[in-house]
């Protein structure tokens, strides 16, 4: 009985410190919808598409790599993969999923912003985003990605870039 009382407070503090981990990491995901889409993660058909569409390519980014499967997709058939993501703990998890994969020598993910970052280093980039942010990111992509440049959208397209390919719903543009 003396033991049940020890014990019991402490059982009750690692459940605690747990949910409130659990809990912590669910709220992050929404956290970020000022500067972007929440953490959802893209079904397997829309990923199968992305790995047809981004083949062969140099420098490819995932803009909001969440954790890092589409990064690990695209690492197959393309030299350097990296992602920008700005949640720390997706960053954490996806860091770890690439490193077990043995995939950390030709992907990286970075913890940024970016709508802070100049992506004209990149001549392919995803990102699967959401409606509010289409617009600007059309004018950021347009404006400093390379001539030739490709670009896959997964849920979203963009306003007034026609798309050269359109599947479902992912769509591939190609910057003049
Ligand atoms: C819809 S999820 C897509 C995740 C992943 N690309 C996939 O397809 O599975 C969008 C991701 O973008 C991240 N994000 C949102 N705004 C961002 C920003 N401004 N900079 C970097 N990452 C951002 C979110 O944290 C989230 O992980």
């Amino acid at each position: 009985m003396t033991n049940v009382i020890y014990i019991l407070p402490i059982i009750l503090i690692f459940v605690g410190v747990g949910l409130l981990f659990v809990l912590m990491i669910r709220l992050s995901a929404l956290l970020v919808m000022p500067w972007g889409a929440p953490y959802v993660p893209c079904k397997e058909e829309n990923r199968e598409l992305i790995r047809t569409m981004i083949r062969e390519k140099k420098r490819v980014l995932d803009l909001g790599s969440g954790d890092g499967r589409v990064v690990a997709d695209l690492a197959a058939e393309n030299e350097t993969v990296h992602g920008y993501e700005i949640n720390p703990f997706l960053v954490w998890k996806s860091r770890t999923t690439l490193r077990k994969a043995g995939l950390s020598g030709k992907t990286r993910i970075f913890r940024r912003n970016f709508w802070n970052c100049d992506l004209g280093e990149y001549d392919a980039v995803c990102v699967y985003g959401i409606s509010y942010m289409m617009e600007r990111l059309e004018k950021k992509l347009l404006s400093e990605l390379p001539a030739g440049a490709t670009v896959v959208s997964v849920g979203f397209r963009f306003p007034n870039w026609q798309p050269v390919r359109n599947e479902g719903a992912v769509w591939l543009y190609e910057k003049g």
